[in-house]
């Protein structure tokens, strides 16, 4: 009942003359069940919505401002990322929450932005590897979750990513126990937060070294929807099989 969703974060990594990956993805899954989502670094928002104009791949962006408008210099808004024909946009990456310390408010400011303007919030959340070894993983999340997510989210306008932080660029994966206990709990919280409707129709990806070799397996295991992949999405011959993988999940 859940769309599922491939969501590529090529973080900051691309050029124009790179965009050809797209034209792969576009031939290769035009007939695509699952959402197929690319978010490149902002330079590359407009070329990508151009060429993907139509077809099966969605382009969303890595982050935004919480503001309209104004004077943050460097920064982008939400409505200047949907104004691309952007359609998405991550928030609360680790890599956002760890360098540039975006507190879980700021975050939930952010996808208060993203879903107001439009788009489609996909909030990241994840312990580090000290926390999950003092067992703090699971209330992290949930206290992630409850202070990231905003209050009018629906199944429309929300997508949350369990990225463990240790499993990022890592090549090292959560036991598949692990996800399903994970995804469970943000399963479980969405419920009883937004409603059994609503918190059952809310996608869940996980990320973090997913490759065309652990997919099918992680795609397998129960709530999770789909995933948010760095390093593979760079290439059209490993995040396409990765999108296969879903399609026959
Ligand atoms: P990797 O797939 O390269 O581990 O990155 C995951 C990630 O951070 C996606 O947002």
């Amino acid at each position: 009942m859940r769309r599922k969703m491939a969501a590529g974060n090529w973080k900051m990594n691309g050029a124009q003359a790179g965009l050809s990956v797209l034209d792969g993805l576009i031939a290769s899954h035009a007939e695509s069940p699952c959402d197929i989502v690319i978010c490149p670094p902002h330079p590359l928002l407009i070329p990508a919505t151009t060429r993907c104009a139509g077809g099966p791949v969605a382009i969303g962006a890595q982050d935004c401002h919480a503001e309209a408008k104004g004077a943050f210099t460097g920064d982008v808004s939400a409505g200047m990322i949907a104004d691309t024909g952007a359609g998405y946009v991550i928030v609360g990456h680790s890599e956002r929450r760890e360098a540039y310390g975006d507190t879980d408010a700021q975050v939930q400011a952010k996808a208060v932005a993203a879903q107001s303007n439009g788009l489609i919030a996909i909030v990241c959340l994840g312990e580090s590897l000290s926390q999950r070894e003092a067992g703090e993983a699971l209330p992290l999340i949930t206290a992630q979750l409850a202070g990231s997510v905003p209050e009018a989210s629906t199944a429309a306008t929300l997508v949350v990513a369990y990225e463990p932080i240790w499993a990022i660029g890592t090549g090292k994966i959560p036991t598949l126990a692990q996800i399903a206990e994970v995804h469970a709990k943000l399963r479980a919280e969405l419920v009883a937060r937004f409603g059994a409707e609503t918190g059952e129709a809310i996608r869940l990806l996980y990320g973090g070294s997913v490759k065309p070799d652990n997919a099918a397996n992680i795609f397998a295991t129960a709530n999770v929807d789909g995933a948010l992949v760095g390093g593979a999405s760079l290439k059209a011959e490993d995040f396409s099989p990765i999108i296969h993988a879903l399609e026959k999940s």
